[in-house]
């Protein structure tokens, strides 16, 4: 395990933002609203009542351990070649997110069990795919629902449970773990009455802060990664972060975010220099964008995959409407990874890289974005923390979730709510002839 102090401190470089806003305004207007934030949310007073849950978990869990979650995940790594996990939302992106990061290339898991999601939408010929990957397998599911209501992970339940049944008869129940409410909702009663093993989700959690409960710790850790490295990310990144001062990168970062949307940069991109980071993105997503777009107001997060997309979308942030700023997130790498080899005819014309790594050309495509961007109007913000482990990665999580909430305070919103959400369901429900 990395233990290397530099791990869990992102670093956040705000000296992109500045040809745009006033240092002096980001440090007299916006820093002493961190301050009030942040007290905020440890006093829990306001939208911070019943909704912090998330701020002490990683020392909660810490000190409680971590066995029974461990315990499961290896029974299931025994009997089963997949697990299933069904959610959606906060229900599934955080751990979709640390699984595609941390175990990429074995599709979904560093051991024998690969763990898939479905639930996450209601596309009739994607749940047809996932029965087909099921077949000649052994497999369990992990249903992850907090109100224990909603239609898309409870219609994919009843497919897959039918197909569970169907190939285990009476001891289905035994392959089903649940992680729900442990007060309300159909999802705790159905596991009640089937007597599925239950994991139970706080109540002053909400789904989007929810990656370091059993939601995301469950499937994590039925993907082969070290959950307790993971949790004691987490656990040093809230200790840092706790410090109320201007220097804490969780509030120039989060200040820095308002004042550019008080400035009129309504769009945050978050660019991200590896493909893995695509999930981190949706999570990213899903957490800023429902924390903070309400009343009217809020920040739209936009992700993009660099360089990829510097070909698709590169023009339009060069040179298209000036509404948006940008956040560079750039993470270490361990070694000097792939060469770039000599060749001695040199058609291609790029023996001016021989023996650069890959890594190389990469951070200098990302300085050279910045720096173009920047020109072109964008002011960016750049975030850099340690090697991409589990360690590294609780604090990244615990990291932006602690700058999302004071953001959201800073900004006058609530952040841990979603009323617009229900707008949906209810004409949905009404085409569908629910009673
Ligand atoms: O952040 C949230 O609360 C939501 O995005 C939920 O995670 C999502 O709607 C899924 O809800 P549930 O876990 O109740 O099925």
């Amino acid at each position: 395990m990395d233990k290397s102090p530099s791990c869990t401190m992102i670093e956040t470089q705000l000296s992109g933002i500045y040809p745009f806003i006033e240092k002096d305004e980001l440090e007299s207007k916006w820093m002493p609203k961190a301050y009030d934030a942040h007290m905020l949310l440890e006093k829990g007073e306001g939208p911070a009542r019943n909704t912090t849950g998330w701020l002490r978990l990683p020392w909660e869990l810490e000190a409680s351990g971590l066995s029974e979650i461990k315990e499961t995940a290896a029974r299931i790594n025994e009997t089963s070649d997949i697990l299933l996990v069904i959610g959606i939302g906060g229900s599934y992106l955080g751990a979709k997110a640390v699984i595609e990061l941390l175990a990429p290339d074995s599709g979904g898991g560093l051991n024998r069990t690969k763990v898939i999601f479905a639930g996450t939408g209601l596309s009739g010929a994607h749940t047809q795919r996932i029965m087909k990957s099921l077949e000649g397998k052994d497999f369990s599911i992990n249903i992850i629902s907090k109100s224990g209501t909603t239609t898309e992970p409870s219609v994919a339940f009843r497919i897959f449970y039918g197909l569970l049944s169907e190939r285990y008869g009476n001891k289905a129940t035994q392959r089903v773990y649940s992680t729900t409410d442990a007060n309300s909702g159909a999802l705790l009663k159905l596991s009640r009455e089937k007597g599925f093993k239950t994991f139970y989700i706080p109540g002053d959690i909400g789904g989007r802060y929810s990656v370091l409960t059993p939601v995301g710790l469950l499937p994590i850790a039925c993907a082969g990664i070290d959950i307790d490295a993971l949790v004691e990310g987490a656990c040093l990144a809230g200790k840092e972060y706790s410090v109320k001062a201007p220097e804490n990168p969780v509030w120039q970062y989060a200040c820095a975010r308002q004042a550019l949307y008080d400035a009129g940069k309504k769009i945050e991109i978050l660019s991200a220099w590896s493909p893995e980071y695509r999930y981190f993105g949706e999570w990213w997503k899903q957490l800023f964008g429902e924390s903070e777009g309400k009343d009217l107001r809020g920040i739209l997060p936009v992700y993009l995959e660099m360089t990829a997309d510097l070909h698709s979308m590169g023009q339009y942030v060069q040179q298209g409407e000036r509404m948006m700023f940008e956040t560079f997130i750039w993470t270490e790498t361990e070694d000097e990874g792939v060469i770039i080899p000599y060749d001695d005819e040199n058609l291609d014309g790029l023996n001016y890289l021989a023996g650069k790594s890959v890594d190389y050309v990469n951070l200098n495509a990302m300085a050279g974005t910045k720096e173009a961007h920047m020109d072109g109007g964008v002011p960016c913000i750049e975030l850099r923390t340690g090697v991409v482990n589990a360690r590294c990665l609780g604090a990244l999580l615990y990291f932006f979730q602690l700058s999302c909430a004071i953001s959201g305070l800073i900004g006058g919103i609530n952040p841990f709510n979603q009323p617009g959400v229900e707008a949906y369901k209810k004409n949905m429900f009404r085409l569908l002839g629910k009673t």
